[in-house]
């Protein structure tokens, strides 16, 4: 057949096999995941027909995103997490048998350096805020404790803010640490009651949501990263389930095992709230990611 006869006119019938029919190999991997892509976007152009001014302006909007990122802030991560991309890359990736603590997305404030801290000391270094008492035990699927495990946890203060976010108003390491559970797999530590918070919308795509008038609250939680030899890592969130915004997470990461109910007591004679926590983890499985 001559090169005339293979040509495909482009038009809007052609325009996914136009571009599909000249990978030479079109059962590699990226080819399968470009064609996928492109077939995607043409299915959006003919949807919603941009004027070549909004074409322009989708793609002022990439270009925007690309430069607001560097290796401190990570503007396309962002936009994964708010479309619901990281959730469902997660949720595919890291399915976990019943009865084990499902993981969740790490976000951006967590930090390797994380200092470790005695069994029942407080992680509140500026102490404002309501007095928090975290308990728990890591267990595997049968109840035993783990008692190798490490607990990395890291939250926002009073005001929803990370101390990496505010490194003149928070003493650094504030609100984090690590800990080491004892002979039982049992940890406690003291902490104050967190609020829920904004994602960071003063970027462009924090704009673009804003403007489409999308909800950018998470509601309160704690972080945690729990590691031990052997068994899969748990990334996960802890929910306040008083917090009246749970069904609105902008990162879609509250699921109802993960909402705790932050009870009332007292601490040296104060109001104080409680919470108690379960961590159960999972054998390492070969070919998944720790
Ligand atoms: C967080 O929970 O810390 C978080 C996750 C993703 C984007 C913003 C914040
Ligand atoms: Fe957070």
């Amino acid at each position: 057949m001559s090169r005339a006869a293979e040509l495909i006119t482009f038009d809007e019938a052609t325009s996914s096999e136009a571009f599909t029919s000249r990978f030479g190999t079109p059962d590699d991997a990226t080819a399968r995941l470009l064609s996928a892509v492109v077939c995607h976007v043409h299915e959006l152009i003919k949807e919603f027909r941009p004027s070549q001014e909004q074409w322009r302006k989708v793609l002022d909007f990439l270009t925007e995103v690309g430069h607001a990122s560097d290796e401190r802030r990570q503007e396309w991560v962002l936009f994964s997490d708010l479309v619901g991309a990281s959730a469902l890359v997660e949720e595919i990736n890291s399915r976990r048998p019943s009865g084990a603590t499902p993981n969740t997305i790490r976000g951006p404030f967590f930090r390797t350096d994380t200092p470790e801290r005695a069994l029942g000391s407080s992680i509140s270094l500026d102490g404002a805020g309501l007095p928090l008492l975290v308990e728990g035990r890591v267990e595997d699927l049968d109840g035993l404790p783990i008692t190798t495990a490490e607990i990395i946890t890291w939250q926002a203060n009073a005001e929803g803010y990370y101390e990496n976010q505010q490194p003149d108003l928070q003493p650094e390491f504030n609100l984090r640490g690590l800990f080491r559970p004892d002979q039982g797999g049992k940890f406690h530590y003291r902490t104050v009651r967190p609020a829920g918070y904004g994602v960071p919308g003063d970027g462009p795509v924090g704009r673009l949501f804003a403007q489409a008038g999308y909800p950018l609250h998470r509601p309160a939680h704690l972080h945690f990263v729990v590691r031990a030899p052997g068994f899969e890592t748990i990334t996960t969130h802890i929910y306040d389930a008083d917090d009246p915004r749970l069904g609105e997470d902008a990162l879609f990461g509250v699921r109802p095992e993960l909402v705790h109910s932050f009870e009332q007591t007292l601490i040296d004679g104060k109001p104080a709230s409680r919470v108690n926590i379960r961590f159960v983890m999972i054998r390492a499985r070969p070919g998944r990611s720790k």
